[in-house]
C-alpha cells in the first residue's frame, strides 16, 4: 500500500516537474527571442550591467509567480496574436465607486455589462491615493495596494478571474510618469535621504526650474499652473508637471525604471489584460525641451512591450497620448520592433464635436483619411467622451484656408457647448479657462452635449426627440471608425451632466468631475421601456451592437475609408472585411439632407430596418443614420 503512494506521488512530482521545465522553456524561448535587443535599449539608457541583470532576474521571478490560468492565456493569446481585432470587440470605462460602490460589486454587475454587450472593462484607477489629493486616483501612492474603499488585492484577482470566465478583459491604468507625494519613496525624500530624492528631479533653488519653465508647456495652467513645487520640509523644489502633490519620477536613475516595471508586472500577474500607460509622452524630461515625446520615451516603451511579451504576452499595452496625429502614431512603433498595441483616436474625438458644432464633416473626413490610411495593424480606440476634459486639438491649418482662426474657432466651440452659440442645446462647463492664452478645455457628457439635459429639463419633446437622434446617430458613426468602440460608462442610458462635485471642496476646483457622475440604477429599470429616454438610447445601442457583433465589417482591422458625398453635413464611411461590405451614412445636421454618393456595385440592404436600399443619391434624415450592406 505505502509503497505505491509513494510511487505515485513520486510520478506526480515528476509529472510536475516536467510541466515546470516545460513553461520554463517556453520563458526561455521568449527570453532569448529578445534578450538582445533588450540588453542592448537597457545599456543605451542606463549602461548598467548589474541593474539590467537584476531586471532579467525579476522578470523569471514574476513569470514563474504568474498563475497556471494567465500563463495559458499568455499561450492561446500568442497564437492568436489578432484576439482583440475582432468585430464584438467593445468597451466600457468606469468608475469602480460610481459604478458599484467597489471591486466586489462591479463584480456583481458583470451580468449587466453583458447585457450592454460590453467584453472590455476599463476600471479607472483604484490604487491607494490621498483623499482630497488624488486627480481622480492619478496620483498613486502605493502600487501594490487597492483603495481601502473599494476593496483588496484579492478583490481584483477574483474580479478579474471572473472577467476571464466571462469572456471580459480587463484594463487598468498605469500610472508611471509620477507618484503621490504620499508614496513612500516621496516620504524619505521629503526627509532628505538622498538615495530616495535622485528618484525624483530635485533642486535646492528656482534657477533650473526656471529654465525648464522656458520651455514645458503647462498641463493645468489655471488649476496647478507652472512644472514645479517648493518642498518646504525637504528645503527644495520638485517637479510636478501635473497637480503639486504629483512628483514626476526620475527615468534616468534605473531604480526608478526597475522598480516601477516590478509594479507593473505585480499587477499584470492581478490578470490585467490590457495596461494604459498613463501620460506616457511625458517620462523623460531634458532641459532646453518641452519633455514631451523624447526619444527615450520611445525605447522605454519598446522595452516594456519586450518584457511584456517575455513574461505576459496576453497583456496589451495601451497608451494615453492626447496629442495631435503625427506625435500620436509613433507610439505604435514600427511592425517589426512594436512599442503600444492600442492608442486612443483622440484627434477624432474632438474633430467629431467641431463637427457637431458646425454641421460640416470636411475636417472630420480628411482626419478620418488621416487614421485609414495608417496600417491595419495599428488599432484606435474610438470614444465620444473620456473621464478628461475635450481639448480642442483640430487640424486649424486646413481651417485656416477657409479662413477659420484657431482662437476665434475655440472660442465658438466653448460657446456652443456651453449652450450659448450656433443654435446650440447643449450643456457643459469649461476646464481649464486661461485667462492669459485665453485657451480653454470644455467637460461634458455626451448626452448634455446632445441636448438630452436641456431637452429633459425644459420637458420639451422636440427637442428630446432630436437630441437622441444626434446621441445615437454619434454612436452609430463611432462604430464605424476604423479600430475598437470604447463607451463611457453612463452613456448607454444618457445620463447627464451631475453638477454635485461643486459641492464637495475636493473636487469643486475640477470640472472633469461634471462627467464624473455616480450610475444612476434606478434608470436601469426604464431601459426596456421605450417611452423613457434611457430605453430609447439603452435599446438604440443595443441594436447596433448586436450588428456590430454579427456583421464581419466592422473587425477592427478591416479595410476602412471615406466616400464624398457631395453634402457638406453627410459623412459616409466604407468597410470591407473578408469581401463583406458595409457603407455607414451619417447626418450630422437638424436637417434633412441627400448624400450624392453612387456606389453601383450591387444591391444593398439596410441592417437597422431590413430594407432593401440602393447607395445612389440617399435621402438622410436630420441627425439620421443608416448601415448599408453588400448583398
Ligand atoms: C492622464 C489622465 C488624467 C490625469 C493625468 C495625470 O492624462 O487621463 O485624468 O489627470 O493623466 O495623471
Amino acid at each position: 500500500m505505502k509503497k505505491t503512494l509513494k510511487k505515485k506521488l513520486l510520478k506526480n512530482k515528476k509529472k510536475e516537474a516536467a510541466v515546470v521545465t516545460e513553461t520554463m522553456q517556453v520563458y526561455k524561448r521568449r527570453f532569448e527571442k529578445h534578450f538582445e535587443e533588450l540588453q542592448w535599449l537597457y545599456t543605451e539608457l542606463y549602461g548598467n550591467n548589474s541593474m539590467f541583470a537584476e531586471l532579467c532576474d525579476q522578470m523569471e521571478s514574476f513569470y514563474r509567480e504568474r498563475g497556471a490560468d494567465l500563463k495559458s492565456l499568455d499561450f492561446q493569446r500568442e497564437t492568436d496574436p489578432g484576439w482583440y481585432k475582432r468585430n464584438d470587440m467593445l468597451g466600457m470605462m468606469l468608475y469602480i465607486d460610481n459604478f458599484a460602490g467597489d471591486l466586489k460589486g462591479v463584480q456583481s454587475k458583470l451580468e449587466y455589462l453583458q447585457k450592454c454587450n460590453v467584453n472590455y472593462i476599463h476600471l479607472m484607477p483604484f490604487l491607494e491615493t490621498p483623499k482630497g489629493r488624488s486627480d481622480g486616483g492619478y496620483a498613486v501612492s502605493d502600487f501594490r495596494k487597492v483603495q481601502e474603499n473599494l476593496g483588496t488585492m484579492e478583490d481584483l484577482d477574483s474580479l478579474t478571474a471572473a472577467c476571464h470566465k466571462k469572456g471580459i478583459r480587463v484594463c487598468m491604468d498605469f500610472v508611471m510618469n509620477h507618484t503621490s507625494e504620499d508614496h513612500e519613496w516621496a516620504q524619505r525624500a521629503r526627509r532628505g535621504d538622498g538615495e530616495y530624492m535622485s528618484r525624483y528631479f530635485f533642486f535646492d533653488n528656482d534657477h533650473i526650474p526656471s529654465l525648464y519653465e522656458k520651455t514645458v508647456p503647462q498641463v493645468f495652467p489655471t488649476t496647478a499652473p507652472g512644472n514645479f513645487t517648493w518642498v518646504e520640509e525637504a528645503g527644495h523644489f520638485v517637479m510636478t508637471t501635473f497637480y503639486p502633490y504629483q512628483w514626476d519620477l526620475n527615468y534616468r536613475n534605473p531604480r526608478v525604471f526597475n522598480e516601477m516595471m516590478y509594479n507593473f508586472l505585480y499587477l499584470a500577474n492581478r490578470g490585467i489584460d490590457i495596461i494604459r500607460i498613463d501620460a506616457v509622452p511625458y517620462i523623460w524630461k531634458e532641459l532646453n525641451t518641452p519633455c514631451r515625446n523624447l526619444p527615450q520615451v520611445h525605447t522605454i516603451v519598446r522595452i516594456m512591450r519586450m518584457i511584456c511579451e517575455i513574461v505576459c504576452p496576453s497583456v496589451l499595452l495601451l497608451g494615453e497620448v492626447v496629442m495631435e496625429p503625427e506625435k500620436v502614431v509613433p507610439y505604435f512603433g514600427t511592425l517589426d520592433k512594436p512599442e503600444c498595441h492600442m492608442l486612443y483616436n483622440v484627434t477624432t474625438m474632438a474633430t467629431t464635436w467641431h463637427t457637431v458644432a458646425t454641421r460640416d464633416v470636411r475636417l472630420l473626413k480628411r482626419q478620418l483619411d488621416i487614421v485609414n490610411s495608417l496600417p491595419k495593424d495599428y488599432v484606435f480606440l474610438n470614444y465620444l467622451r473620456c473621464h478628461d476634459d475635450i481639448g480642442w486639438g483640430l487640424d486649424y491649418a486646413s481651417l485656416m484656408a477657409e479662413g477659420i482662426g484657431e482662437c476665434s474657432h475655440k472660442k465658438y466651440l466653448n460657446d456652443y457647448f456651453q449652450g450659448f452659440a450656433g443654435g446650440s442645446n447643449s450643456r457643459g462647463e469649461l476646464y481649464n479657462a486661461d485667462p492669459v492664452s485665453k485657451d480653454a478645455r470644455f467637460c461634458a457628457t455626451t448626452a448634455s452635449m446632445c441636448g438630452i439635459e436641456r431637452a429633459g429639463f425644459e420637458q420639451n419633446d422636440g427637442m428630446m426627440e432630436q437630441a437622441i437622434r444626434l446621441d445615437l446617430m454619434l454612436h452609430a458613426y463611432m462604430f464605424m471608425q476604423s479600430g475598437i468602440p470604447m463607451l463611457y460608462s453612463g452613456d448607454e442610458i444618457a445620463q447627464v451632466n451631475d453638477y454635485t462635485y461643486k459641492e464637495d471642496p475636493y473636487k469643486a476646483e475640477d470640472s472633469r468631475y461634471i462627467h464624473r457622475g455616480a450610475m444612476k440604477w434606478e434608470r436601469i429599470e426604464n431601459i426596456t421601456d421605450l417611452d423613457t429616454v434611457e430605453g430609447r438610447v439603452f435599446q438604440g445601442l443595443e441594436q447596433l451592437e448586436r450588428i456590430r457583433k454579427k456583421e464581419k465589417a466592422f473587425a477592427a482591422n478591416a479595410d476602412t475609408w471615406t466616400i464624398e458625398t457631395w453634402e457638406q453635413s453627410v459623412l459616409c464611411i466604407g468597410r470591407v472585411f473578408e469581401g463583406e461590405k458595409i457603407i455607414g451614412l451619417f447626418n450630422f445636421s437638424e436637417h434633412d439632407k441627400t448624400a450624392w454618393i453612387n456606389e453601383t456595385d450591387g444591391d444593398y440592404v439596410e441592417l437597422l430596418s431590413g430594407e432593401e436600399m440602393k447607395p445612389i443619391g440617399v435621402n438622410v434624415p436630420a441627425y439620421g443614420f443608416y448601415y448599408l450592406k453588400k448583398e
